[in-house]
């Protein structure tokens, strides 16, 4: 028999991912005191997120997601937050200058701590422990005390969220998002750059073109858009005690919102149809992601549509592929059509990072560019092939000059990488990398777009 849908209704089900906590009266009071913490974000804000990702799903629009692969305690440092936000706004105006499309922003920050992990334990020298799941979980060192799973990392990461999501908004409302600073956005690292040269060109012709708005009247004073930026937040919806906890009745709409974030994902591991993370996301009215990877199966997306999604609401469901160029190259057609067929309104979205983690000679864990630079252009040579709008892009990225992933403008090599390793789980672009892709991007989302002016001037 189905059971009725609660914050707390995931608890019967299977959890995969989960930790186990060996305290569990602790875990209790450390959920019983986040029920009554201050909610991150607002239900009024997760539906203005909702509303813009259905002008997403409607090919009106591109979203942009991206961030660090895990947020850490250690590495968490007001810079960090400020330069991934420049690199938010960089790459926003390329894409919007270039191609006239607005752009909505959802920064992977802000309680992305929880990591899936491909096998329980880890073995070094012999010794077996838990592995690492990330900061909200426990800690990367390698003894046993440190991979024992602790509730009260748990509040650190609230408190962390809530530092960064008050960064965040005032990072947005302030001057630092006016139009008018477009080139100090171009940090001293990307200027030289040839991707940074290129931003500066598009820079002058926007202080331009506010020049002349200014002359009719027009400027960031008078227009909110032209000198605010609304970063919205994602994370990955993995530990489900802090999901629930963050779970709230919205009075004005009598609905459930998961208000630690206003986007949540469900990862390629824990997608499972009757387990307990997608019971927990089909009653929360949060825009959701679903990572699809290259085992996905077009029956069981569409079981996954019609549960996460019943209603056939824009704005609700993206789909994030992430299969790498050449599976993508085979399954997204029928994955596409698939879902076309039913009539069913979603974003895509394509994650070229997780399919393209490999091992370097050096022995890091590294993304070569020229991968990922691959799967985005697949992802949309797809679309254009069946007319369907490629929707958006999910990105590990940093605003730091990081070494972590090969290639770019840069030629990091695999020598290179340990030069500024700093990921606590898999390697980001850094930011000019972020950058280059990011006018890759904008000369496919203008091929799209004069691609459907044309089928709308021949039909
Ligand atoms: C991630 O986005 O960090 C992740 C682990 O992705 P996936 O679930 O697609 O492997
Ligand atoms: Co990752």
């Amino acid at each position: 028999m189905p059971i009725e849908w609660s914050p707390s209704s995931w608890r019967v089900k299977t959890a995969l991912q989960l930790p186990e906590y060996a305290d569990p009266e602790r875990l209790a009071a450390v959920e019983a005191q986040l029920r009554n913490s201050v909610p991150l974000v607002l239900a009024s804000e997760i539906r203005s997120l909702k509303t813009r990702l259905a002008q997403v799903a409607r090919g009106k629009a591109f979203l942009l997601q991206g961030g660090d692969c895990a947020e850490s305690f250690a590495e968490f440092h007001p810079g960090g937050v400020r330069d991934l936000f420049r690199v938010f706004l960089q790459m926003s105006t390329v894409l919007a200058f270039s191609t006239g499309v607005p752009v909505v922003k959802v920064g992977r920050i802000a309680g992305q701590f929880a990591k899936p992990r491909s096998t329980p334990q880890e073995t070094i020298d012999g010794v077996t422990l838990p592995s690492y799941r990330g900061d909200i979980i426990n800690s990367m060192e390698f003894n046993e005390q440190a991979r024992r799973p602790d509730p009260e990392r748990i509040l650190q990461a609230y408190h962390q969220s809530s530092a960064t999501m008050n960064l965040l908004r005032a990072l947005g409302q302030s001057g630092f998002s006016d139009m008018r600073h477009v080139q100090q956005w171009n940090t001293r690292f990307i200027a030289g750059a040839p991707e940074g040269r290129r931003y500066q060109v598009i820079g002058r012709r926007i202080e331009e073109a506010l020049k002349f708005m200014n002359a009719c009247g027009v400027s960031p004073e008078s227009v909110q858009a032209l000198r605010e930026t609304e970063l919205f937040t994602s994370h990955d919806a993995l530990l489900l005690n802090y999901e629930e906890a963050f779970t709230r009745l919205d009075y004005a709409s009598d609905e459930w919102y998961d208000c630690s974030a206003h986007m949540l994902w469900i990862g390629e591991r824990t997608r499972g149809i009757d387990d307990a993370h997608v019971e927990f996301l089909k009653g929360v009215k949060n825009p959701i992601g679903l990572k699809c990877g290259p085992t996905l199966q077009e029956h069981d997306l569409l079981h996954l549509i019609d549960t996460l999604n019943p209603e056939n609401e824009a704005g609700r469901l993206t789909l994030i592929v992430r299969m790498g160029a050449d599976v993508l190259a085979e399954r997204l057609p029928q994955l596409l059509r698939a879902v076309k067929k039913e009539g069913r309104d979603v974003v895509w979205s394509v994650d070229p990072m997780h399919a393209n983690t490999i091992k370097s000679s050096t022995g890091y864990k590294t993304r070569r560019f020229a991968s990922v630079i691959a799967e985005v252009e697949r992802f949309f040579d797809v679309h254009q092939a069946e007319g369907t709008h490629a929707g958006g892009v999910h990105l590990e990225m940093t605003g730091a000059d990081v070494t972590e992933c090969t290639g770019g403008g840069q030629c990091i090599s695999d020598a290179d990488l340990s030069d500024r390793y700093h990921t606590h789980c898999d390697p980001r672009l850094n930011a000019s990398q972020a950058l280059e892709l990011a006018f890759l991007i904008a000369e496919k989302l203008k091929l799209e777009k004069t691609d459907l002016a044309d089928h709308a001037i021949t039909a």
